[in-house]
């Protein structure tokens, strides 16, 4: 999210010092801001329109499944800037009867693609090829996720729940302040990347009417042939033929041989909580284990929220979890993961030997730890828990916003760009800062590695929580912060999300702030001790979407003001 507009700078500054007043006194939850609640069935999702549509849904006797199929693809309708049927993305669930998994609906490299795409003669990393342009697409998953989601679980038939959606398409929906500025920003590189005007192309103002017929009759044939609609039969050959056109290198064989896959979620413990959450290729699950399990060994809410001490435990445990990130994560189709290794209490432990809260350790210093025998940003995440008690987290992107920028004006949706979350050159940052290594090079087939970090969080074995957000590298720690503030520091769920956030990810070696609501006087005790702070490059952190579960049973959202995110439930 690189633009901040004043209104919303505004916005931030009441909305923290409302929460610094709050932090005085959070154990009184009677004066605690909470966020929408509901006795039945919730969907937070970052517009109204989606979570309202998923709800509907939920309203008619469907799932949260069944929602999910609906509030996914009402994102690709009205927020198209990650929402998508050209991006990919991972599910988490756990069903009304306490049964855990994960979907894994990440795009992959084309079979042309090869491991050195992105280099010239001289192995120089050509950074715009694996950004912008039709070179930049990964196969999409996103239909592929739906259909296989809606396989196991849905209840509904396709077209009830595709209906609202097409009519959303066809009818239109008003653009927020926030998006028409967006949409106007981006105008130049959509002409310029397509070299043609479209419904995109338009100088916009807020609550203009958005349609977009081509994306209502696109999904109209998925919802008359199905899945097979996108990948083999009338979208397959307009897609491929457009791509081709481009000079992309997607095949009809690429799409016919594109499937989504379930996956074992990354389970553990953090005290007396049971976290859930996206395993490989995405490096979320891992990862945010990894910066919990050895924060766990600490205090922290003795020493208080995003205090000193606190913020110098969840940083260093970063910079490690991040380090191994880089080493040993990537698509486990292809690499061996050491899963259980990177996740062992004594590895973990030994990798907190050097740190001191006198002094900041220094990333330089820091590499992947070794294990015997053997790594805008507009990304967007919905959480929804239905009146059976099935809860899900979906995290859903098209990588940068509105992804390659390319559009397809036939079928009406843009095409991702995710082909830069691969490490096309180890040692060279990617789009998020990261550096990668061999586990995550480019191969034919291969899933490229991801941050998103769709969560779960149980308590005394009932459902507690559902959780994400987009923000790239940023997503692990908002993630996990949101959930201490919840646990840790006694936030209602609203509460938690507003709170400020900061983050750290081994390289660069820099923590970054939002802008408003850190107390300065632990910024400067930070630098003292050799932290870099960076309060400036990134005014805003994650747009965190969750529900927690009430010890009455009800449903607590939380829907991240940073955004237009909104609840909707009953
Ligand atoms: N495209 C961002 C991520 O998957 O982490």
């Amino acid at each position: 999210m690189k633009k901040t507009f004043p209104f919303l700078s505004i916005f931030l500054i009441l909305l923290f010092c409302q929460c610094d007043t709050k932090r005085t006194n959070v154990s009184n939850k009677t004066t605690a801001l909470m966020g929408l609640v509901t006795q039945n069935a919730m969907v937070v999702s970052a517009r109204e329109e989606a979570s309202k549509i998923g709800s509907d849904i939920m309203q008619q006797g469907g799932n949260a499944f069944d929602a999910m199929v609906a509030t996914e693809m009402a994102l690709a309708v009205c927020y198209p800037n990650a929402g998508n049927l050209g991006g990919g993305g991972f599910m988490v669930y756990r069903t009304h009867d306490g049964l855990t998994g994960a979907l894994d609906y990440r795009e992959k490299a084309p079979l042309k693609a090869y491991k050195q795409m992105y280099l010239d003669k001289a192995d120089t990393y050509l950074t715009e090829m694996s950004k912008t342009g039709v070179l930049a697409v990964g196969v999409p998953g996103t239909i592929a996720g739906i259909f296989k989601a809606h396989e196991k679980f849905g209840t509904l038939p396709i077209q009830t729940i595709l209906a609202p959606v097409i009519l959303l398409a066809k009818n239109g929906f008003k653009l927020t302040d926030n998006q028409a500025k967006q949409f106007n920003t981006y105008r130049p590189i959509f002409k310029e990347v397509n070299q043609e005007n479209s419904i995109y192309t338009k100088q916009f103002t807020a609550g203009d009417l958005f349609k977009n017929e081509a994306l209502a009759r696109t999904l109209q044939k998925i919802s008359d042939k199905g899945r097979d609609a996108f990948y083999k039969g009338a979208i397959a050959q307009t897609l491929v033929a457009f791509i081709k056109n481009k000079g992309g290198i997607i095949s009809l064989k690429d799409l016919a041989l594109y499937k989504a896959k379930w996956r074992n979620p990354v389970v553990f413990d953090y005290k007396d909580m049971r976290i859930i959450s996206m395993s490989p290729p995405s490096s979320g699950g891992i990862c945010m284990a990894q910066i919990l399990k050895t924060t766990a060994n600490f205090p922290i809410a003795d020493y208080g929220h995003n205090n000193t001490k606190t913020i110098q435990v969840l940083t260093e445990a970063s910079r490690r979890a991040y380090a191994d990130r880089s080493h040993y994560l990537g698509d486990p189709d292809f690499i061996n993961i050491p899963v259980d290794s990177l996740l062992n209490d004594a590895y973990l432990t030994k990798r907190m030997e050097n740190f001191s809260f006198d002094l900041a350790t220094v990333s330089k210093d820091i590499k992947h730890g070794t294990i015997p025998g053997y790594e805008s940003l507009e990304t967007t995440h919905y959480s929804i828990v239905d009146s059976f008690g099935n809860a899900i987290a979906v995290t859903t992107t098209l990588n940068a916003s509105f992804g390659s920028k390319v559009y397809s004006k036939e079928l009406g949706f843009f095409l991702n760009n995710e082909m830069d979350d691969f490490s096309a050159k180890p040692g060279t940052p990617n789009l998020f800062g990261l550096i990668g290594g061999d586990a995550n090079a480019i191969a034919p087939q291969k899933r490229m590695l991801s941050s998103m970090t769709p969560t779960l969080v149980e308590k005394d074995g009932a459902l507690w929580m559902t959780l994400g957000t987009p923000g790239g590298s940023t997503i692990i720690t908002s993630v996990l912060q949101t959930i201490l503030n919840v646990y840790e520091f006694d936030m209602s769920m609203q509460e938690a999300v507003n709170a400020p956030r900061f983050h750290h990810q081994w390289l660069p070696d820099v923590v970054k702030f939002e802008t408003h609501g850190f107390n300065t006087q632990i910024l400067k005790e930070l630098e003292q001790k050799g932290y870099t702070v960076d309060q400036e490059s990134t005014a805003l952190i994650g747009k965190v979407d969750g529900i927690r579960v009430l010890p009455s049973g009800a449903l607590e959202a939380g829907a991240d003001k940073r955004g237009d995110d909104t609840a909707v439930g009953f």
